[in-house]
Order: structure tokens, then C-alpha cells, then sequence
């Protein structure tokens, strides 16, 4: 039996907040897909976030690590809630998250940002501004101020003092550069590398080592972009962007902006790669304050889903089945309320969004 007919393992962590909720679906097109034979995939879930302190004392518990590492990919919801904001740094739900991040080493980020066209109606942006955007933040995901240190909160002579470090080495940057380009051959062949190198010589470091990977791709276009002018490009005019590669804090801070460009942070997946085990979760959070009111839109954690089977399972057809699922839902009209707008013809909470994109995908 070769490794592509072995069955396949996934873990599944809905977490906290809207995570259960948006999950659901997910839950009940992963039975489908098996029940029909299309591959032999099994599944355990394990606990992340607030819920697994709720119930272990600790936001990310050994066993959680131990399920994940003997797993073909990792499906994440959210983590979070108000609930644990005074907890100690450590305690908190959103250390999990860095640490399983950090635990399977998948360094490399994929944040695709791809307007349905159904939806250049509910972006808060013109519609000639946005249609046919299809651009991919490529953002560095366990190294730069996140991980570096010295870091912690430090008193000399009763004055307290903050303290991150943005840091990053040589082989950190070439090896996230080297994910960029390799999406761009695929694409467009664009790459925009995105940093502070005017003012930071983390930055500068970054732009030197991007030039000098890029003479192993020369049928790829490299440019360099301060980050406060990306920011301000990606609303003036984002499809000049192909793949967006960049650090942790940036691409933190861009992906959430590159979200809002199609129509609406519910709607976008991501993909951590480059370490044993991929790790696909939404980029929103666990928006506490639509918890339980059946209103969140599940399509990122659904598309998260689509690019699961991309990714870790070389599944590019379930991937793209799922995908048009839910492109068909969009045509007929159906949105949840983040993505109103011109062409809606019905307004659906989270779980007739998630029937509608099943029944969508069953009968294809
Ligand atoms: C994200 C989130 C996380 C991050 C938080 C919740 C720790 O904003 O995945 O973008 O900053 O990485
Ligand atoms: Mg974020």
C-alpha cells in the first residue's frame, strides 16, 4: 500500500466561541465525503483554547499535542472569549494557538483572498475596486515578534517596561521566500515582498536575503513594498497583488485588511504548512459576541476544509468540489448577515449556510 491509499488521520479542534457552530457543517460533509467512498479518511477531536482550561487547566494540553502529531493535518476552529481575558499571558486561549503553531512547525502561512464574484456587492469596497481580486498573503507564522525574545514584561527602579523582539534569521526568511515563489509559479509569478526595511534591520535583512533568493527564480517578478504603503495599496488597488509574502506581524495585520476586500472575514480560509502536519483554520476569531445566535458565516471554516484536502491530502478534486459548493450557495442568493448585500435573496444563520452548501455538495 502506497502512503496515498493508507487511511488518513485528521484532528479536529473546534475550540471556543463560534468554533462548535461553524464546525458543525464541516462535521457533516466530512461523513458525506467518507460514506461515499471518495477517500478513507478517519478523525478524532481533541480540545484547544479556553475550553481545554475549562477542562484540563490547560489551554493546550500535552494529549491535544500527542493527537496532533499522530495526525495527516490538523482542523482548527477559533479560540478565545471574554471569559478568559484575565487569565495570566500563559493561561490565555490565544497561546495555544501560537504554541500549536510552533509545535508542528508550519511556518509558512497561506492566506488566499479570492472574491466570489456573487459577493463584489458585499465588500465595503467599490466593486470595480475588487472583482476578479484573487491575491495570497503569505505570511511567516512562527518566527518575528511573536516567538522572539527577550520578551515579558520587566521592572527596573519601579518602572515597568513591555518588551517584544522582532527577529528573524537568514534561513527563516529564505525558506518563507522560497514558499512565495513557488505559489507564484503557479499563479500569476508575482511576488510582493512586504516589510519595514527603512526603518527595522530585521526588515533590512529580509529585503537582502529576498533579492538574493530570487536569482533562483528569475521567471518570477519580485518587488519590495514598506508595509505602511501595502496597507494603503491593498484598498486603492489590491489587484496589482499576486502573492504577498511577509512576516508574522504584518501578515497578521494585512490578511485581516485582505479579508474585508472580499466582503467579509467569515469568509477566509488558511492553510499552515511547512512543518509534518498542516494546520488549517479560519483567520477570524471566535467572535464571542455572535456566539450561540446561529448568525456566524461557517464558509471560511469550510473553505478551511477545501484547503485541508489541497494541501495535506493532495486532494485537489475534493478541494475544488467543496469550493464550488459553496460558489453555488453565493449564485443562488443565500447569505449569512456579514455578507448581505446586492443579489442577496436570503439571509440564513450558520446552519442553514452549512445544509445549504452540503446539499450543494451532495448532489454534485
Ligand atoms: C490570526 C489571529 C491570531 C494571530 C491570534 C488570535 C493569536 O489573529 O490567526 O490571525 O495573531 O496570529
Ligand atoms: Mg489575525
Amino acid at each position: 500500500m502506497n502512503s496515498k491509499d493508507r487511511k488518513k488521520k485528521i484532528l479536529l479542534l473546534p475550540g471556543d466561541g463560534i468554533g462548535p457552530e461553524v464546525f458543525a457543517p464541516v462535521m457533516k460533509i466530512l461523513e458525506h465525503i467518507v460514506k461515499t467512498g471518495q477517500i478513507a479518511l478517519e478523525w478524532e477531536e481533541g480540545l484547544i483554547g479556553g475550553i481545554a482550561t475549562d477542562r484540563t487547566g490547560y489551554p493546550l494540553p500535552p494529549e491535544t499535542l500527542e493527537k496532533a502529531d499522530r495526525s495527516d493535518a490538523v482542523l482548527l476552529g477559533a479560540v478565545g472569549g471574554p471569559k478568559y481575558d484575565t487569565l495570566p499571558y500563559d493561561k490565555r486561549p490565544e497561546r495555544a494557538l501560537l504554541g500549536i503553531r510552533e509545535h508542528l512547525g508550519v511556518f509558512a502561512n497561506l492566506r488566499p483572498a479570492r472574491l466570489f464574484p456573487e459577493l463584489a456587492a458585499s465588500s465595503t469596497l467599490k466593486p470595480e475596486v475588487i472583482s476578479d481580486l484573487d491575491l495570497i498573503v503569505v505570511r511567516e507564522l512562527t518566527g518575528g515578534i511573536y516567538f522572539g525574545k527577550p520578551r515579558g514584561i520587566f521592572e527596573e527602579s519601579g518602572v515597568r517596561r513591555g518588551v517584544n523582539t522582532e527577529t528573524y534569521t537568514e534561513p527563516e526568511i529564505v525558506r518563507i521566500l522560497r514558499v512565495a515563489f513557488d505559489l507564484a509559479r503557479k499563479r500569476r509569478k508575482r511576488v510582493t515582498s512586504v516589510d519595514k526595511a527603512n526603518v527595522l534591520e530585521s526588515s533590512a535583512l529580509w529585503r537582502e536575503v529576498a533579492v538574493s533568493v530570487h536569482k533562483d527564480y528569475p521567471d518570477v517578478e519580485l518587488s519590495h513594498m514598506y508595509v505602511d504603503n501595502a496597507a494603503m495599496q491593498l484598498v486603492r488597488n489590491p489587484k496589482q497583488f499576486d502573492v504577498l509574502v511577509t512576516g508574522n506581524l504584518f501578515g497578521d495585520i494585512l490578511s485581516d485588511e485582505a479579508a474585508q476586500l472580499t466582503g467579509s472575514i467569515g469568509m477566509l480560509a488558511s492553510a499552515s504548512i511547512g512543518g509534518k502536519t498542516g494546520l488549517y483554520e479560519p483567520i477570524h476569531g471566535s467572535a464571542p459576541d455572535i456566539a450561540g445566535k446561529d448568525m456566524a458565516n461557517p464558509l471560511a471554516m469550510i473553505l478551511s476544509l477545501a484547503l485541508l484536502f489541497r494541501y495535506s491530502l493532495d486532494r485537489e478534486d475534493l478541494a475544488e468540489n467543496i469550493e464550488s459548493a459553496a460558489r453555488t450557495v453565493l449564485k443562488d442568493g443565500v447569505r449569512t448577515v456579514d455578507i448581505q448585500g446586492k443579489g442577496t435573496k436570503k439571509i440564513v444563520g450558520t446552519r442553514e449556510m452549512g445544509e445549504r452548501v452540503f446539499s450543494a455538495l451532495s448532489k454534485s
